[in-house]
């Protein structure tokens, strides 16, 4: 499997780390081969159509920009000139999120498409965005595209969902979906520290962004309602249809006031009825969903199977990376038996 990276940050140097160090056991396990042909970055390129060794993708980590490498650098090439020119199965996008026109990963994803090339990706933007014209468009060019590394880190939430519960009905999904609020009204509750005061803590820890806003007034989480909504419930909405409340006024006041009620404020984000929604919520400090520091947990209410609740880390460049090189083994799995469904006709 070829694979063209586009991002090369903190997701991007793990994924190189993982399929590194995984190598010889995927080959053995799954006759998985991948083999990076390119790299892309916001300064150019680096190629190599026989794939990159395992040298070259250490070296590169050292080197900046990674287009200057004297062998394999294209300093003019842009990531798009790459997905269009170089041959590959697969473009990984990890390029930064934004969610206001989804951009550069949305015109990498449709390049991708347009050239008949697969999609891993963990960049939220283009899928709160725009999620049911995406998958649409894969459809329509017959091409995969996977994204479990959007919601829950390196925990797989979405093909928990998708897979352990297939055959069951998902009524509702509510979950503690962002690591950085949840940090934050952890250490409110647990430590009575102000809003301010844990914000900043977060912010010297590196769980918070110096622009928080992402995190703190509940976009991120509102971007990964709308994958769930989408993926599991098949609910063909984007991020202007959720209702969105962040942390920034939840008081200390109201922290003790619940937990004189044996609850706690955690943020949620939640698809249950018509309106999906973002906000603070009480809830007991029992329930499962009730995780501390930066923990991720989200719980699916079935229609058999009860309440199954999933716990994990929620984000780190190795924990999301090998969230990629699962959609990679499971794209690989869609085209293995693709090949011999084809065969089984002719
Ligand atoms: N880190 C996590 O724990 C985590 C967890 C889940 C999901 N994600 C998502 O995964 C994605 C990547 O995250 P990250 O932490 O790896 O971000 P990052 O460290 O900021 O890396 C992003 C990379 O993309 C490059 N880039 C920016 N614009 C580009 C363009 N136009 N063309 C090609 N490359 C471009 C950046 O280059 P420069 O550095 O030169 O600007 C950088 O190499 C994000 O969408 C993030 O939300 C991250």
């Amino acid at each position: 499997m070829r694979i063209i990276l586009v991002g090369y940050g903190v997701v991007g140097k793990g994924v190189t780390t993982i399929l590194a160090r995984r190598y010889a056991e995927k080959v053995k396990d799954y006759g998985f081969n991948p083999k990076i042909v390119a790299i892309a970055d916001i300064d150019g390129a680096v190629i190599d159509p026989r794939g990159l060794s395992p040298e070259k993708l250490e070296a590169l980590k050292q080197t900046r920009p990674i287009s200057s490498d004297p062998e394999f650098g294209h300093p003019e090439m842009s990531a798009l000139d790459v997905i269009e020119s170089v041959e590959a199965e697969v473009v990984v996008e990890v390029t930064p999120v934004n969610i206001k026109n989804g951009e550069p990963a949305l015109s990498h994803i449709t390049k991708a498409f347009k050239t008949g090339k697969h999609v891993v990706t963990t960049n939220k933007g283009p899928l709160a965005l725009a999620m049911p014209a995406l998958t649409e468009l894969a459809d329509y060019n017959n091409v995969y595209l996977r994204f479990s590394g959007t919601v829950g880190g390196g925990t797989p939430m979405l093909e928990f969902a998708k897979r352990c519960l297939a055959g069951d009905r998902i009524l509702a999904i509510r979950g503690i979906l962002n690591g950085t609020t949840n940090y934050i009204l952890t250490e409110m509750s647990q430590n009575r520290v102000t809003f301010q005061e844990a914000l900043s803590n977060a912010q010297k820890l590196g769980y918070a962004e110096r622009e928080p806003s992402m995190d703190i007034d509940g976009f991120d989480t509102a971007c990964k309602v709308v994958i769930l909504a989408n993926w599991i419930l098949n609910k063909k909405i984007t991020l202007k249809d959720v209702d969105r409340t962040g942390i920034r006024d939840v008081s200390l006041q109201a922290l003790d006031e619940a937990s004189k009620r044996g609850n706690t404020i955690k943020l949620i984000g939640s698809i249950d009825g018509d309106r999906p929604t973002v906000k603070p919520t009480e809830i007991p400090k029992t329930n499962p969903l009730c995780v501390s520091g930066v923990l991720n947990a989200v719980t699916f209410s079935t229609e058999f199977a009860g309440e199954q609740t999933l716990v994990g880390r929620g984000a780190g460049g190795v924990e999301t990376a090998s969230a990629v090189l699962r959609d990679l083994l499971d794209i690989r799995h869609k085209l293995a038996n693709r090949l011999l469904n084809n065969n089984s006709e002719s």
